[in-house]
């Protein structure tokens, strides 16, 4: 053993340093966690939009232990009952007479698209993707290359050939680069880990004709902004169109790992004995959490409730934005919003998590909040007086001279928790 075998000395030693953790938290339930300190927070992250239940929903916690004591995996080269129930349940919510391919992550999802549209297209001496500025597809080769942020492909080239990048809400920009040799589009319909931004109607409908108008294929990242996130089942149906296929993950198991696509009836049955498979891609564990996930959203009503709470929680975001001159914008849709500032928002998290609210910086300057979908108007307001707090403090240190360093902001405050 080690001598020193706390958590982190243990991560420190043993665990690759490809992630910065900070917290260590212990134990969830509903919309709160503690740390291993039994210290409480409202957690407004969600795993990063996984958590769409809350930590130890009841139903999902029962449907999770029961598939687990009677099968967990017997592969692919079987059937399992699990599968085709979740695959239906995802149909009816989204593209009729589509088909769905499971596999194990947001990334895997993605990949899976990429390679439906190049088999589709190989048919007709099509191979691109064009993707958008400040997407966000995942870590795998083919997906990072896909994304458009420099900073996630820097050191692993030579990349992937066959990705072009668009300006995201510009439909001229695609036209700019689309050419006959464009296989599909993949489009987030509210991009996450680039800042909290929702399409445009005008774009999304607009990029629909594009696509039909030229014969590409038209696929949507649900990664993040699927599974009733922003009050719809899918960021997609906001805009009144009909993607080809969309990937989806993180809240389709409610923090049991899945991924899978939905195609529409055109590509459905593009994927063919032997073209694409993954060992653990849909096992009667992972499909029975995800289904009982489903069912749970449509027998609370929860994407109602999405677009109740994020209603309110935005009134009160706009109200701090109203007050603090630092607070450039809020965006986002649903129980998906994003506070922009005219700063970077490390500070602001950092002071946030200590007075006992989760949520993620991101794109340097926005904080973005991601509650679960069962989220009440309680911890709603609580979460916006916490918010109204850190934000006052902050603009106090804006207003009186002192450090220019952001990090230096909240230093001489004392934890002090509403
Ligand atoms: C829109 C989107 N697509 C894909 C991914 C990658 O998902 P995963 O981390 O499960 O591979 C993410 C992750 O943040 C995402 O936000």
């Amino acid at each position: 053993m080690p001598k020193n075998n706390t958590t982190q000395a243990l991560h420190a030693q043993y665990v690759m340093p490809s992630y910065a953790p900070g917290l260590e938290l212990v134990r969830g339930r509903g919309a709160y966690v503690w740390d291993a300190d039994g210290r409480k927070y409202l957690d407004f992250l969600s795993g990063i939009a996984v958590t769409n239940l809350g930590h130890a929903h009841p139903r999902l916690v029962r449907a999770i232990r029961q598939q687990a004591g009677r099968l967990m995996h017997v592969s692919n080269l079987f059937y399992n009952e699990w599968q085709p129930r979740l695959a239906e349940a995802l149909v009816q919510r989204s593209l009729a007479g589509g088909k769905c391919f499971f596999c194990n992550s947001g990334a895997e999802a993605n990949e899976a698209l990429i390679k439906l549209a190049r088999l589709w297209g190989a048919k007709q001496g099509r191979h691109e993707v064009i993707t958008f500025h400040q997407s966000f597809h995942g870590r795998t080769l083919a997906t990072l290359t896909a994304t458009g942020q420099d900073k996630v492909k820097q050191g692993f080239a030579p990349l992937p050939a066959g990705f072009v990048h668009a300006t995201f809400n510009d439909l001229e920009s695609v036209r700019a680069v689309l050419t006959d040799q464009t296989a599909a589009v993949l489009v987030e319909p509210v991009q996450g880990e680039g800042g909290v931004r929702p399409a445009r109607t005008d774009f999304m409908r607009g990029l629909a004709r594009l696509c039909r108008e030229k014969g590409v294929l038209l696929f949507c990242d649900e990664v993040q902004c699927g599974m009733g996130r922003t009050g719809q089942w899918f960021g997609y149906q906001r805009y009144d169109i009909e993607p080809d296929a969309i990937a989806l993950a993180k809240g389709l198991g409610g923090g049991f790992p899945i991924g899978a696509i939905v195609a529409g009836p055109r590509v459905a049955d593009t994927f063919t004995v032997g073209t694409h498979a993954t060992t653990f891609g849909g096992t009667p564990l992972a499909c029975a959490a995800a289904w009982t996930l489903i069912e749970t959203i449509t027998d609370d009503d929860l994407c109602a409730n999405a677009v109740r709470m994020g209603e309110l929680f935005m009134d009160k975001l706009k109200q701090a934005a109203a007050k603090y001159g630092f607070i450039r914008e809020v965006r986002g849709a649903g129980l998906m919003l994003g506070l922009v500032l005219n700063q970077p928002a490390k500070p602001l998290e950092t002071r946030l998590r200590e007075l006992g609210l989760i949520a993620l910086a991101t794109a340097e300057t926005v904080i973005r909040f991601l509650p679960p979908l069962n989220v009440t108007a309680t911890e709603i307001r609580k979460a916006a007086r916490i918010v109204d707090k850190a934000c006052a403090e902050w603009q106090a240190t804006c207003d009186a001279p002192g450090p220019d360093d952001e990090s230096a902001r909240f230093k001489h405050l004392k934890l002090n928790r509403t």
